[in-house]
């Protein structure tokens, strides 16, 4: 093999040279090669359609509505259920063209392999960093969610951290604020489960996703036991302005369903299952959260949402309406732990999803290497978790979420507009699930992603805007140098982007 790529800094006479990393592709049938090579070690395949479920429920039923539903009410007033339809209807959207690509390319990667296949390195790169947006940062996000249940339920019973236990520097509402002790100490926990075994992380995970769905029922209940359908009256004081900005909000909340599509190589039939256990898990979660917003207004008005004081809403109607420090704690509990298993499965996709790149050499080695004895990527499990417990402990949870949501839409309408590729060039790939009437959906899902990408605020661009520049330097400085695509002769490349 000679390789093709230079190790010297971009100039004029690099220029075309760049494009042409930039469209480099690698083929479907290369890339379930690698999932076989022993040097770096093997994943184990474990997982049946009922644990990819899990894993993608998992990884999306938590913080959403635990937390930001709180936040949303306020925007859109009683419709906050329009916005978690429009968001679910979005996500849905993309839901069925992962489901048809994690039928075609059953590897770990998710969108970044899919888009490596169809639109080339650069737009794999693009969609790679973005997934660390989608990922690890939303499990930061998510544990500070974590956090705030955590003090809440210490509030509730007279205790507390010191406030420089509570919140990261430069929070607004906690001035005093050092290190958010509890959010790092559940990535801390969450890594450490997941370093010990997929299988072990996978049981852990079952457990809790029916703890969560079951206290959202006991939520429901105990809140329609207080239901007034004059609550939802008028249903959208801030008009359709306020459901759409509250639907990108809530986007938030459906973040993960693509979770099993980074189990490819631990799935035991993944061209059958990964495609199944992400719409089943879609139709549960978007149940629940329309179940529980319903709920949640029924018992109380949109404007006790904009006055209440704390961040942990669902905890304080159950404290109100039953009296029970009991019921309380066992909810508080509760949440904790079901936000725990977001943080449990994220971290785990955004492993699986490095260990792709890692293996194209996109990302440092370090993090494709499988422990024999655990079958799982332990250092680059270790690292990733290491880095996300820092910017835990250090950032709020607001810009964290939104940040993650226009990177997570991105990433969307990238795989849309893969299964559009895929369809026109290469129709005769065998796909175990086909998105139905031909490319209406993809485009629809392409541009619901774009409508609510548009609607997300300018501080939120701006941050997209600087996290993509800075990958864009490390694409140029280390990934396109190391691209082990790029390293392949040229009649090599040709022969495996034809295999
Ligand atoms: N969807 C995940 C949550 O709401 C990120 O916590």
């Amino acid at each position: 093999m000679t390789a093709r790529d230079s190790t010297t800094s971009p100039t004029a006479t690099d220029r075309p040279r760049l494009a042409s990393q930039l469209v480099r592709r690698k083929s479907i049938s290369s890339m379930v090669e690698d999932t076989q090579a022993a040097s770096t070690g093997r994943l184990r395949r474990t997982f049946g359609v009922f644990q990819l479920t899990m894993i993608s429920v998992g990884a999306t039923l938590g913080t959403g509505i635990l937390v930001i539903l709180g936040e949303a009410v306020p925007i859109a007033g009683p419709g906050i259920w329009i916005a978690f339809i429009l968001a679910g209807i979005t996500a849905l959207l993309s839901a069925v063209s992962y489901a048809e690509m994690a039928g075609m390319v059953p590897v770990s990667g998710s969108s970044y392999s899919y888009s490596y296949a169809t639109l080339g390195e650069g737009v794999a790169w693009v969609c790679g960093w973005c997934l660390v947006l989608e990922y690890a940062v939303s499990v930061a996000a998510v544990a500070v969610g974590a956090a705030d249940y955590v003090n809440e339920t210490l509030r509730i019973f007279g205790l507390s951290l010191p406030p420089s236990l509570t919140a990261g520097p430069g929070v607004a509402d906690s001035p005093g604020g050092a290190v958010n002790l509890s959010a790092l100490i559940v990535v801390l926990l969450a890594t450490v489960l997941l370093m010990r075994g997929a299988k072990e992380s996978a049981i852990v995970n079952t457990i809790i996703v029916f703890v969560k769905l079951g206290i959202l029922v006991f939520f429901a209940i105990v809140a329609f036991t207080a239901f007034q359908a004059g609550n939802f009256a008028p249903m959208l004081p801030m008009g359709a302005a306020g459901v759409t900005a509250a639907a990108s909000s809530v986007f938030f909340s459906y973040i993960g369903f693509d979770a099993a599509s980074t189990a490819g190589e631990e799935a035991k039939n993944p061209k059958r299952d990964m495609p199944r256990a992400i719409i089943l898990s879609m139709v549960i979660v978007t149940t629940m959260y329309v179940l529980v917003a319903v709920a949640a207004i029924g018992a109380r008005e949109w404007e006790w949402f904009r006055l209440k004081t704390t961040v942990a809403p669902l905890v304080q109607i159950v404290h109100q309406l039953t009296q029970s420090n009991l019921a309380v704690f066992i909810f508080a509990v509760a949440a904790v732990l079901a936000i725990f298993s977001v943080v449990i499965t994220v971290l785990y996709g955004q492993s699986r999803i490095l260990l792709s790149m890692s293996r194209d050499g996109m990302v440092p080695r370090v993090f494709g290497i499988v422990s024999p004895r655990t079958g799982t990527p332990l250092v680059g499990t270790l690292v990733t978790g290491v880095l996300v417990a820092i910017t835990a402990a250090l950032i709020p949870l607001g810009e964290l979420a939104n940040a993650t949501s226009i990177g997570t839409l991105f990433a969307f309408c990238l795989v849309n507009i893969a299964v559009i590729y895929l369809r026109v060039k290469r129709p005769d790939l065998p796909r175990s699930f086909k998105v139905p009437f031909g490319p209406i959906i993809p485009v629809l899902g392409s541009l619901a992603c774009a409508f609510l990408m548009i609607n997300l605020g300018g501080t939120t661009w701006l941050v997209f805007g600087l996290w993509m520049l800075v990958g864009f330097v490390v694409y140029l400085t280390y990934s396109r140098r190391h691209s082990r695509v790029g390293a392949l002769s040229d009649s090599d490349y040709r022969a495996s982007i034809n295999a």
